[in-house]
């Protein structure tokens, strides 16, 4: 189905080329002036000098050839030269009833369906989550959902970090612990245990003493920066533990995402790069790409028109140990083997735009992409707390994820409680729901670069642009729905019909604009503006809620007619809050 904006502009190129005008003019907007009109044409305008002639002419040309199109009820010529119009009723109602039984809402899919792989995990072994992996996995989560929508393939990676010198401190540890495991004894030779000899908690209780440890420990941290190159190279005994160590993580990972909504395909993470990583070094020697500088491997990328310094990357180390960049590089050539994607996209903190600014000139130098494989870094800015510093906890720290969850959910059930008589069962069952919404609404209502305050109180507030009064208006609906069902009332048959009211039209107005939001939602990589858009969606609903007798209405057919309207309006909101990744409660 043809986007609203492009119909309307199409019928009036072809007015422009009825009156003898060039048709490329007749691009019409939403109007600036809502007042005035619903949507405008300023074609005559840009016209005037080539054709010669004043534009109020120009627009008068073309008012009179669009008076006689059904498309509009008003159209209107205004000095110096604009084009006011206003979409007939009739015209409106039809549009809706399109709408409202097409696939998608009319919205088309992409003709040009790309695979993408999109890296939006981004968490370490052996250390909870917190709130740094708060946003990638929102925002992640919210563009991949997006461009599955739009039409296109999309893997989801984790990419957890496993791979550098916190296994090494884990294992330093454990052997420091637990020195006569069958791991630690290089006389062994049979199979090691399925199970592990540690549990999750364990980890996560060992990692920080082991970090805090190495740092006063020189010997320490010598060690363990040795067994994580063993490690790395590929000792059994090791390996094996590692293997311990993902499992656990990952169980708990499952656990933890899964409360987020969040979920990937590709449970991968930078050892499973590893592979590509000798041929790839050898490879950027061979062909001279890459070069010595001080013992260590570098690959220069900075380019002439570079307005910033662009320092060399690093591709090893003088001590011979691989580095990020290196992983990242592996990853991307292990994607192309795997997924041969056209597009990767990371959703990670924009601190790190030099990295992806190096590593993409580093494969794009070395052709490990193909030239027209997009590589595009979101970088997205910091969470503060409401002094406008990161966001910690009270005593400083950094704040789990798990603790923040639970903050926010218990905000929200006392928020359900004291808005009116709830069973308390139903109401923490909800308060996770809605707490949820808060918390990704808060999120994604900002654009991702930018930085944002975290205010828990605004964010579960039910009033105002925020999660809680979205999902409420869906539950509004929802109810008005039951209750015109449980009075055996069908809309069988009916349809929506031509607006009696600018309350009612407004609203139609607002649903058609649904297909072009997207497009630009998926174009952009930008959930704020679903976000932006339901707002606008939920506040004409309400208003028309407010002004409209519904379930009094004598008239059944135009009570039909209602119903479907706001079943389009619950139908469209749900698409996008599943958009964003969350869900609306039954009741509220
Ligand atoms: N684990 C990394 C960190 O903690 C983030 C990984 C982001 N993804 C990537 N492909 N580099 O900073």
């Amino acid at each position: 189905m043809q986007n609203l904006i492009d119909e309307i502009s199409s019928a009036v190129a072809t007015a422009f080329k009825e009156a003898g005008y060039d048709e490329t003019y007749g691009k019409v907007t939403v109007s600036n002036r809502p007042d005035l009109c619903e949507y405008q044409c300023n074609g005559a305008m840009a016209l005037a000098k080539i054709a010669g002639k004043a534009p109020f002419m120009i627009a008068d040309d073309i008012a009179a050839v669009l008076k006689n199109n059904t498309m509009f009820s008003k159209v209107e010529s205004v000095k110096p030269g604009f084009l006011n119009l206003d979409l007939s009723p009739e015209f409106m109602a039809e549009r809706m009833n399109k709408m409202a039984t097409t696939k998608d809402f009319g919205f088309e899919k992409t003709k040009n369906p790309k695979t993408i792989v999109i890296d939006y995990g981004g968490p370490n072994v052996a250390k909870p989550l917190h709130i740094g992996h708060l946003r990638p996995a929102i925002i992640g989560e919210s563009v991949k959902r997006i461009l599955r929508y739009a039409g296109h393939t999309v893997y989801g990676d984790i990419h957890i970090g496993d791979w550098g010198l916190p296994i090494g401190l884990l294992i330093t540890e454990l052997r420091r612990r637990k020195p006569d495991l069958p791991y630690f004894d290089e006389s062994y030779t049979g199979e090691y245990p399925k199970e592990p000899p540690f549990t999750l908690a364990d980890l996560e209780e060992m990692y920080p003493f082991a970090s805090a440890y190495s740092k006063e420990h020189e010997d320490y941290h010598k060690e363990a920066m040795e067994v994580t190159s063993q490690m790395q190279k590929g000792n059994r005994a090791y390996r094996a533990l590692l293997d311990h160590i993902l499992n656990l993580s990952f169980a708990d990972l499952k656990i933890n995402y899964g409360n987020l909504n969040v979920d990937f395909e590709l449970w991968l993470g930078e050892s499973n790069a590893q592979p590509y990583i000798p041929d790839m070094i050898k490879d950027l020697e061979d062909r001279h790409i890459a070069h010595e500088s001080d013992g260590a491997l570098v690959v220069d990328v900075a380019e002439e028109t570079d307005k910033r310094e662009m320092p060399p990357c690093l591709i090893r180390k003088s001590d011979g140990a691989a580095l990020y960049a290196t992983t990242d590089i592996g990853t991307i050539m292990m994607r192309v083997h795997d997924q041969n994607p056209d597009e990767i996209i990371y959703v990670v903190d924009k601190r790190q735009e030099l990295h992806f600014m190096q590593v993409f000139r580093v494969v794009r130098k070395a052709g490990y992409v193909k030239d027209d494989m997009k590589l595009v870094h979101i970088g997205f800015g910091t969470m503060n707390g409401k002094d406008g510093k990161p966001f910690k906890t009270r005593d400083g720290g950094v704040m789990r994820l798990s603790s923040l969850l639970k903050d926010i959910e218990d905000e929200m059930y006392n928020k359900i409680m004291d808005n009116g008589d709830k069973d308390e069962k139903e109401a923490r069952e909800n308060a996770k729901i809605v707490g949820l919404a808060a918390l990704k609404y808060g999120d994604l209502s900002n654009q991702a670069t930018k930085d944002y305050i975290f205010d828990i109180d605004r964010f579960t507030s039910f009033e105002g642009n925020t999660g809680p009064y979205l999902l409420y208006s869906i539950v509004r609906i929802k109810s008005i729905l039951a209750k015109y069902n449980a009075a055996g009332l069908s809309t069988e048959g009916k349809k929506i019909l031509p607006p009696a009211n600018k309350d009612e039209k407004d609203l139609m107005l607002k649903l058609s604009a649904f297909s072009t939001m997207m497009e630009g939602a998926a174009a952009e990589y930008a959930p704020h503006k679903i976000c932006a858009y339901i707002y606008e969606l939920a506040n004409v609903f309400n208003h028309f809620y407010h002004e409209t007798n519904i379930m009094s209405c004598e008239d059944k057919d135009k009570q039909a007619g209602y119903i479907l309207l706001l079943k389009l309006t619950k139908e469209v909101l749900e698409t996008c809050i599943d958009l964003l990744g969350f869900e609306a409660p039954e009741r509220m």
